[in-house]
């Protein structure tokens, strides 16, 4: 494992100091550099000391060789500028180091500062969020989160694509589960008061009840039936009470929606390649991180990560998968029960257990899915797909839409939803229909995944979830 190349000259080294990871990929031994960065750990020694400096470029940042004067300056957390000659390193962990020359301090740290170089639980992390990514593993955590964007990116930019943003605040509830933040302006100015037969009414800013967004598809859809591909990836809410290692109040999702999808398999062929791809731009660009994540998990992170890569995703279908768990040697909390949604541990089962690996679970019972999901022509089941993934779960949800108006009109009155409200919807039936899909990743799961990290908390920067929002 090796950091992988960096360009050579941004812009913005033309007036700032190069990153710790650019000078260990491009700096020659015996040139003089200059390095930025907060201290990490201190060691002081009778002849020769060590300061591990690191601005979060990379993994181990650089190890500094410096007199124990000098050292005896420095506290773990301070800010620090050191000019000095880069050489090779004689040691294992490093292939070079910084001898000091001049070593100044830009911010002092005071000794209260809580990270030092031990063990520290993840709670103990969680409560100093505003911290925790000076720590090795969240920095690594949150370089491979922004690769991963970037992968995404590219595997979108590189299909035809248009990236569009869909609206945060909405007034519907797109996957129906009636679990919205409801949004209300808390100026009085904003609020309007009108007056009906029944007395006084308040009219809030909107006029109408508006919520966060759950999920930006119904938007994409709208963009997908002018611009044929589509994606979008932001923050989505959820008012779900459920204090899990896998549910968040507010996560990002990466939506694709696709216009002249006919069945269902070009759609799981699709967000295969999507997961696929990714992955591998995340194995090539942040080896060194990934290898780190290895003292975390259980099993060595090329074995995890090779079903994404090397072997295609398994298919079942619902009822194939009620049966495996019927048949399972294992006791479930929850019986699974046909017509019923999975649990987790019926979830973990399939693609950890039986699987193995990733596994699409298709033709879900269409009782137990939204209304917008397009209906087989056996009209029990619907077009649809959950991708499980190992020991995360639930990745990625998506499905054919139902573009046949009347159909639609039936499935939205099944869910006793008011079709008026949903006539822009209805109109994309109506005017220029096209079979459509389209699906959501989970990213915060996604990224659980990939990195190994147990609670979906310890994946984004700033949780949000029941109970929790701090900083
Ligand atoms: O399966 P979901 O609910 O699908 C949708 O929202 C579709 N409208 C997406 C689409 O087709 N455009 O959510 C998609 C994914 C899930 O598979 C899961 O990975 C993740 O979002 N997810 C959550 N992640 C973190 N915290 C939560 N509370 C989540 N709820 C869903």
């Amino acid at each position: 494992f090796r950091l992988s190349p960096v360009t050579k000259t941004t812009s913005l080294n033309n007036y700032s100091p190069k990153t710790i990871r650019n000078i260990l990929v491009n700096s020659t031994p015996d040139s003089e550099v200059e390095v930025y960065g907060w201290v990490r750990s201190v060691r002081v020694q009778k002849n020769v000391s060590f300061a591990a400096i690191n601005d979060g470029s990379s993994l181990k940042g650089m190890q500094v060789i410096l007199t124990s004067e000098e050292a005896n300056k420095l506290k773990t957390g301070a800010c620090v500028r050191i000019r000095g000659i880069l050489t090779q390193s004689p040691g294992t962990e490093q292939s070079k180091e910084l001898q000091a020359q001049q070593v100044e301090v830009l911010g002092e740290s005071d000794s209260t500062y809580p990270l030092q170089k031990k063990y520290h639980s993840m709670e103990f992390l969680r409560d100093n969020l505003h911290l925790r990514s000076r720590t090795n593993l969240f920095g690594a955590i949150f370089r491979v989160r922004s690769a991963a964007i970037i992968g995404f990116q590219n595997f979108f930019q590189t299909n035809e694509f248009f990236q569009i943003h869909t609206p945060i605040i909405t007034n519907s509830d797109c996957e129906g589960g009636g679990e919205v933040f409801k949004i209300s302006a808390n100026k009085k100015k904003n609020i309007k008061i009108e007056h009906t037969k029944d007395g006084l009414v308040e009219k809030d800013f909107f006029g109408s009840p508006v919520y966060l967004t759950v999920s930006g598809q119904l938007h994409a859809e709208i963009l997908a039936c002018a611009m044929s591909r589509v994606y979008t990836f932001g923050p989505v809410f959820r008012a779900e009470e459920s204090l899990t290692s896998r549910h968040l109040a507010e996560f990002w999702m990466l939506e694709a929606e696709i216009a002249f999808m006919f069945n269902l398999d070009e759609l799981l062929d699709f967000a295969e390649s999507c997961l696929r791809e990714t992955t591998k731009h995340i194995l090539n660009t942040c080896s060194q991180d990934l290898e780190f994540f290895n003292q975390w998990v259980d099993e060595e992170l090329s074995t995890r990560l090779e079903s994404t890569t090397n072997k295609p995703f398994i298919r079942i279908t619902y009822s194939e998968a009620i049966n495996i768990l019927s048949k399972a040697n294992k006791k479930f909390e929850f019986q699974p029960v046909f017509g019923t949604s999975f649990h987790s541990e019926h979830e973990k089962y399939l693609a950890t257990d039986y699987c193995r690996g990733p596994v699409f679970i298709t033709d879900y019972p269409k009782e137990i899915k939204p209304f917008y999901m397009r209906v087989n022509p056996d009209g029990k089941t619907v077009a649809c797909t959950d991708l499980l993934f190992p020991k995360v779960g639930e990745i990625v949800g998506g499905s054919l839409r139902e573009e046949r108006y009347q159909k639609l009109v039936k499935r939205l009155e099944e869910f006793n939803l008011n079709t008026e409200e949903f006539q822009w919807y209805l109109d994309l039936r109506k005017y220029g229909t096209i079979p459509h899909g389209g699906f959501g990743i989970g990213f915060e799961r996604y990224l659980q995944y990939i990195t190994g990290m147990d609670n979906i908390r310890d994946v984004i920067p700033f949780p949000r979830s029941t109970n929790f929002c701090k900083v």
